[in-house]
């Protein structure tokens, strides 16, 4: 199963003498079980290139795809679509509204007819795959968290639905790089227990060359680059032509190579580099 575009155009005030083309002929395949970035400069299309993903916009010219169902405005298939793809915005918190995280947590699976078991089990299974204890937090207002755990709240909302697409747009803006990383850690083994589909949306090269072993470039508007995200990143000329920068861990290892070096390095993350480094010195005899 999968998510395909298929020449999609989108155009904002369709028409109207200020129409504008935020999607150009887009084409593209996410497979299930995929960890995807979405990438490109501000004003690129990202956003609205996700709202097409459970209905929330359709397209001008071409098709959304979701498991060999096309998306449209028929209510049947949008109930079916939004069942599979879920949606964490930007500042998910904007949108609470529930006493208790509980509620809060609850409120997509009761939509989606849940028993009252299947809800207590799904909401605590949610969060704590998002690394909040449901005994501490379950029966907190949402208002009386921090951003970074407000932030999980949001995630697990989503995921206590059980949708097998997971969109996130910028969920770790605004969050400290140790809460990122966590964030998308727990989301990475999430999909490697249960298979789950994660899109992430990112203006952070690093964390989308340490978790996105896919990666989709949009520039104004038109797909620029997909495929992995190492041979993207590989390519400086193509990184800097789209308006993004390297990650840390491709710029270091550029610098290693200007220098001569020839060992071979992992650069998905700074981290696993300065490991890679730490064993290619120790089977050259050094320590
Ligand atoms: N409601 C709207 N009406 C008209 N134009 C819009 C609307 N929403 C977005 N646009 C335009 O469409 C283009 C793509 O916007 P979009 O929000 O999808 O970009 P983005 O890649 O998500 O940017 P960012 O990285 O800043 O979040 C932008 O030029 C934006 O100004
Ligand atoms: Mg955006």
């Amino acid at each position: 199963m999968s998510i395909d575009l298929k020449n999609v155009d989108y155009v904002y005030d369709s028409g109207e003498p200020f129409e504008y083309f935020a999607l150009r002929g887009i084409s593209l395949h996410i497979d299930e079980g995929a960890f995807v970035g979405i990438v490109g400069r501000t004003g690129s299309g990202k956003s609205t290139l996700v709202e097409h993903l459970n209905g929330l916009l359709f397209p001008t010219h071409g098709d959304v795809v979701v498991d060999d169902e096309i998306v449209s405005g028929d209510r049947k298939v949008l109930a079916k679509v939004r069942r599979r793809v879920g949606i964490v915005f930007q500042y998910p918190e904007d949108q609470f509204f529930a006493e208790t995280i509980f509620e809060e947590v609850a409120f997509g699976c009761r939509n989606y007819g849940f028993g009252k078991e299947q809800v207590d089990d799904s909401v605590h299974r949610a969060m704590k795959t998002v690394g909040l204890d449901p005994d501490r937090f379950l029966s907190l207002s949402p208002f009386q968290l921090s951003g970074g755990e407000q932030r999980r709240v949001a995630i697990a909302s989503i995921i206590a639905m059980g949708q097998k697409y997971i969109v996130l747009d910028e969920p770790t803006a605004g969050l400290d790089s140790g809460s990122k990383l966590a964030v998308l850690a727990e989301l990475e083994s999430l999909r490697q227990t249960t298979h789950v589909t994660v899109i992430l949306v990112s203006h952070n090269m690093d964390e989308v060359a340490e978790f996105c072993k896919q990666v989709i470039v949009l520039d104004d508007g038109a797909v620029a680059f997909q495929g992995p995200t190492d041979t993207f990143f590989t390519d400086a000329a193509l990184v800097d032509r789209t308006g993004l920068e390297l990650p840390e861990s491709y710029r270091l290892a550029r610098a290693l190579k200007a220098c001569g070096s020839i060992l071979t390095l992992n650069e998905a993350s700074t981290e696993r580099m300065l490991e890679s480094l730490k064993l290619s010195v120790s089977d050259l005899g050094g320590t």
